[in-house]
């Protein structure tokens, strides 16, 4: 039985057919309408969540299946000091699959050493979010072209964002990758990711903290929300949230055919003015999202459509 915890958990061979099947998907969704009929995908979130909990749910939906599960760690046994083994040791007699959101750092791996079914990590704490890995892996693939040479801006909060550390982990498999990593000092990536994950794979990077500087060089912009849950210190969020605002008068800097990427949800990091501009992909990286959760569904669940 597969789980999934890390992007890492997919060679690239693996991940390049989940994405080619999640093409598949957005093309004939009629074809995989009733792939997961009489089959339970539980999503349990003991954190926040719009898009990962309710594309998974629209996933299993389109697939055919049910869905059940909570959307709070309130709403839930958690709230009477049930552990996360015991959950889903209850949760794998109710559904075929778990999706698992939690604050804590390494939780839904715990889940998935006691669960008898596949276990999808939906984000756990600044760790990994692999799902939205994936999210962002095909919306790349399909509105770029290729996953390899390219140069990707990564802007925000860098330290704490779940989102950019899966994802780096990730592009770096692939060719002539070269990452502009764009944060002020106090949000720059962890050292691990800096030290173990860039340098050690000799991957070029370069840290600056005006965007600006970088706008012109890049294929891709990934733009991140400064997460208040993740600070210690309300004034040190205050101090940081409005740190990056990609407005118009930024856009403009950038080349022709570069996409705007944002796992969402946004504050205030993209004006709105910015919706408008063709460049701007983050909502159609939000329905990318559901395919490729149908697609991870099918594969972990091991269905085949023909
Ligand atoms: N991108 C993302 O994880 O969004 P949610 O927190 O709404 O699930």
């Amino acid at each position: 039985m597969q789980h999934l915890m890390s992007p890492l958990d997919l060679s690239v061979e693996e991940l390049d057919r989940l994405l080619t099947l999640a093409n598949d998907i957005e093309s004939h969704p009629q074809k995989y309408a009733h792939a997961c009929e009489g089959k339970k995908l539980a999503t349990c979130f003991y954190e926040p969540s719009t898009r990962t909990r309710l594309s998974f749910e629209a996933a299993m939906l389109n697939l055919g299946g049910s869905v059940l599960g909570f959307s709070t760690a309130d709403s839930s046994s958690a709230a009477k000091g049930e552990s996360v083994s015991d959950t889903i040791r209850v949760i794998s007699c109710y559904a075929d699959i778990c999706a698992m959101r939690h604050p804590k750092e390494g939780a839904p791996l715990v889940a998935s050493q006691k669960s008898t079914i596949p276990v999808i990590n939906a984000g756990d704490g600044g760790h990994q979010h692999p799902t939205q890995t994936l999210t962002d892996l095909l919306t790349i693939r399909s509105l770029k072209g290729r996953l390899d040479n390219l140069t990707i801006g990564l802007c925000g909060d860098l330290k704490f964002g779940r989102t950019v550390h899966s994802l780096i982990h990730a592009l770096i498999r692939y060719p002539n990758i070269r990452f502009m990593l764009i944060s002020p000092e106090e949000l720059r990536v962890p050292s691990y990711i800096r030290e173990d994950v860039l340098r050690k794979n000799q991957v070029p990077f370069q840290e600056v903290e005006r965007l600006e500087e970088a706008m012109g060089q890049l294929d891709i912009l990934y733009m991140t929300r400064v997460q208040r849950e993740r600070f210690f210190n309300e004034d040190d969020y205050v101090r940081m949230k409005d740190f990056y605002i990609l407005n118009k008068k930024k856009m403009a800097l950038a080349k022709e055919d570069m996409i705007v990427m944002h796992p969402l949800p946004r504050v205030n990091e993209i004006s709105v003015d910015v919706d408008d501009d063709p460049r701007a992909a983050y909502f159609k990286q939000a329905q990318y999202g559901v395919y490729v959760r149908m697609a991870l569904i099918l594969t972990l669940m091991e269905v085949s459509v023909c």
